[in-house]
């Protein structure tokens, strides 16, 4: 048998007959460029967040990135984000001309620390970057908190947690802006790339508006120097399609967590994530932690089982960093995480059989050492 680490086909099949229809108006008008159903997708994805107003642009790193530009971050000004999470939260902020300060993880939910915050803002940090790593909302509570008392901008990375909530509240809307990827295999994904902001704030919105198309208000007159990152009509009309199933398939999810935590239970030896009673988790990655991680994620891909390792190396320890100056040690708990933490396969339509034969191996795996 052969467990892929995410299978997108029975979710394409669900919305084939939608998107033919739909991907047919747009080639036959051809809207492709924001386009009457990118416009939709827009207003009904806002919604979802809660958010008075949404933009669509083409990832999720133009999303961090015309965020931050929007909120005025630019060179000289510091912002701060986990080093446990994608290096794109990063560039991001490098991209923006300002520069990443780093800081490490709660050990349980893998999210900000938020008591490690205020001994790191200085009068150059500009905004804090939260992310919401792996469908699990940070300690927004906190962390807006702090940024309150420090005047300080909190920009949400919701990139691994489409419709989270954090005490009843959507994700996306808790801060000053919410950035969200489509990237394929993120929660909502699309058929390539594809990013979204949310927020409640209209000078936010329309300075996002005209950041993410050349800066321009009209067609030929340019404000700003702004940048080419729009949503593709053609991702809206499938996102769009994939978001009328999405709270469903958010709840084949949690099953499927439930099944595996049910198996896993009887293994000592595998941490399987916790979440917050205050909070829901979305397990857009279902990752668990194991001792000699590197073995057990090698013979888990001889038994034909993908597993990925969502992050084996944490960003103040990359070589595109260097010039921040860390070292070994700057960060443990990261670090630590870094060196045990395996994501299993994890998709809405996973099938029983499939998640017997990952724990299964897992097991046998771990008790054969
Ligand atoms: C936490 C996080 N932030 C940002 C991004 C960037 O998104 P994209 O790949 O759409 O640029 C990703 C996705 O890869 C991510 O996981």
């Amino acid at each position: 048998m052969k467990v892929p680490f995410v299978d997108f086909r029975p979710q394409y099949h669900e919305i084939k007959d939608e998107i033919d229809v739909g991907l047919k108006d747009v080639f036959e008008n051809g809207s492709f460029i924001l386009g009457p159903a990118e416009k939709d997708f827009e207003a009904q994805f806002a919604s979802y967040c809660e958010a008075k107003y949404g933009v669509g642009v083409n990832s999720g790193t133009d999303a961090l990135h015309l965020a931050l530009r929007a909120l005025g971050v630019g060179p000289g000004d510091e912002v701060i984000l986990p080093t446990f999470t994608f290096i794109a939260t990063a560039l991001a902020v490098s991209y923006a001309g300002a520069t990443p300060v780093f800081i490490d993880i709660e050990s349980d939910i893998y999210n900000i620390d938020p008591t490690k915050l205020e001994s790191l803002i200085t009068k150059k940090t500009k905004a804090i970057i939260p992310v919401h790593l792996y469908g699990q909302p940070a300690n927004m509570d906190e962390i807006l908190q702090i940024a309150k008392k420090h005047n300080i901008k909190v920009v949400e990375d919701c990139a691994q947690a489409h419709g989270a909530l954090y005490k009843g509240k959507k994700i996306g809307s808790l801060g000053d802006i919410g950035c969200f990827s489509f990237y394929p295999t993120k929660g909502l994904g699309g058929f390539g790339d594809g990013g979204f902001i949310a927020t409640n704030n209209e000078d936010l919105y329309q300075k996002v508006l005209m950041l993410r198309d050349y800066g321009r208000q009209g067609r030929y007159e340019h404000l700003i120097k702004g940048y080419n990152s729009r949503l593709d009509t053609v991702q809206a009309v499938v996102l769009a399609a994939k978001l009328k199933r999405f709270d469903k398939w958010n709840v084949m999810r949690v099953d499927c967590f439930k099944n595996y935590k049910e198996q896993l239970k009887e293994i000592g030896d595998v941490v399987v994530p916790i979440t917050r009673d205050d909070r829901t988790h979305t397990y857009q990655t279902f990752a668990v932690r194991v001792k000699n991680r590197d073995d057990v994620c090698t013979k888990m891909q001889e038994k034909g089982i993908g597993v990925l390792i969502h992050y084996p190396i944490p960003i103040h320890l990359q070589k595109a960093y260097e010039e921040l100056g860390h070292k070994k040690g700057d960060f443990v708990v990261s670090e630590e995480i870094c060196s045990e933490i395996l994501s299993l396969p994890m998709f809405p339509h996973m099938q029983q059989d499939q998640v017997d034969y990952v724990c299964a191996n897992l097991k046998e795996i771990i008790r054969g050492r």
